[in-house]
């Protein structure tokens, strides 16, 4: 099969590999038919993770079920489903309780194991024409008769949709509450999605990218252009000068200052200082927990300096990390089908398989009007 490999630091191929296949009874085997390029693939794509050249990338996956183990009662072939990003087995201690992204059985040693990425497990991407799904009958969530007309939403149940409504959920945004999103990539669009859903009051999003910030605005929110370095004055003038109630994190450990240069605190403190005394924060921008391609010598060692007397001061809360996506997968899921979200709005660019090196490429630049990339390999 056609696939996308990793072989070295900005060089991503597409080559033939071994078809993927059944190797438990428990999997399930898709015909990937959209695949996304995602901000999590670029830290591997830049060379700022252990990634191991010859592995496929893409844990953003929908697809058609071709085959299924025999252990598999649930999924059938035929069914058109999509794919947490996530690979949990279902029955752990932390699955049992919802929190699939910290699965202790499919990744040994670690809590958590994902599709095509560094330290989460040896499973393949689904940037390529099959993919394996470990636990088919737990992992796979089934789409309704609507999934092709409204492919383009349903994949992005994979994760980013999840993800952003994650973020509000460990920030405990609520109807009415004031929100301020860092981030307005993929990943913090959608967490303004998911606070516009939930009846938040008054959103802000923060980036420099005037078309992403255009995107923001599309639905709803209120863009704070960074280019100045003011965006913490611009939310407390938009908050009385108390600041939101709740804040998101989604740049994540390569957050940038307005002239394009790495600071890896600046984020968590800006939002510090963004969020009103007794406000809350979540964070799903990735922090690693060593990251040796960084300038900054704390940051080699997965630190920051933090405001923590500012935080401590101001009361605040906290809550970080991957995204329990099968938490919400089906409720969002449901969500679009009765038309009452359609997060493909992010999308701007629909390609085949072949154009993903340039693709990556594109993304990477954060060039103007490469929000976010779907692969069709079946194209
Ligand atoms: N927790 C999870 O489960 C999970 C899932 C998916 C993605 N992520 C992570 O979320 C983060 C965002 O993902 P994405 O796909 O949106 O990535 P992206 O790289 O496309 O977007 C990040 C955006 O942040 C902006 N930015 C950089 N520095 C900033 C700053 N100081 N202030 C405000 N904005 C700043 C960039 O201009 C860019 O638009 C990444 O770290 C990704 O790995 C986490
Ligand atoms: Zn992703
Ligand atoms: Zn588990």
């Amino acid at each position: 099969m056609k696939a996308l490999v990793y072989n070295g630091p900005r060089d991503v191929s597409v080559v033939d590999v071994p078809d993927a296949k059944i190797e438990r009874s428990t999997d399930v085997l898709v015909k990937i038919t959209t695949t996304n390029i995602c901000g999590s693939d670029l830290h591997m794509y830049e060379g700022r993770t252990d990634m191991q050249p010859g592995r496929i990338l893409g844990h953003e996956n929908l697809g058609l079920v071709i085959e299924v183990g025999e252990a598999v009662d649930r999924v059938k072939v035929g069914d058109r489903v999509c794919l947490p990003f996530n690979i949990a087995c279902g029955f752990c201690k932390n699955c049992e309780r919802g929190l699939t992204g910290f699965c202790l059985t499919v990744n040994p040693g670690n809590a958590g194991g994902a599709y095509g990425f560094a330290g989460m497990g040896p499973y393949s991407g689904g940037q390529a024409e099959y993919l394996r799904v470990p636990y088919g009958d737990f992992n796979c969530l089934r789409l309704p008769p609507d999934a092709e007309e409204k492919e383009n939403d349903y994949v992005m149940l994979s994760d980013i949709f999840p993800t952003g409504y994650h973020a509000t959920e460990l920030a405990g945004v609520k109807a009415g509450d004031t929100v301020a999103i860092y981030g307005a990539g993929p990943v913090g669009l959608m967490a303004a999605y998911s606070a516009s859903l939930k009846g938040a009051s008054k959103i802000m999003v923060v980036d420099t990218h005037k078309d992403r910030l255009a995107l923001a605005e599309k639905i709803g929110a209120i863009a704070v252009d960074n280019s100045d370095g003011s965006a913490v004055d611009q939310i407390l003038e938009l908050t009385g000068g108390q600041g939101a109630d709740r804040g998101c994190e989604c740049v994540g450990y390569q957050c940038c200052n307005q002239h394009n240069q790495e600071v890896p605190n600046l984020t968590m403190n800006s939002l510090v200082s963004s969020v009103a005394a007794t406000g809350s924060i979540g964070v799903v921008g990735v922090f690693l927990p060593k990251d040796p391609g960084a300038k900054d010598d704390l940051a080699k060692q997965g630190q920051i300096a933090f405001d923590l007397g500012k935080f401590w001061m101001k009361g605040q809360r906290m809550a970080t990390g991957q995204a329990n996506v099968k938490a919400y997968n089906r409720k969002l899921r449901d969500l679009i089908s009765e038309g009452k979200a359609a997060p493909s709005f992010i999308i701007s660019h629909e390609l085949p398989l072949s154009s993903a090196p340039s693709a990556y490429q594109h993304f990477d630049e954060r060039e103007k009007g490469w929000t976010k990339v779907i692969l069709k390999p079946g194209v």
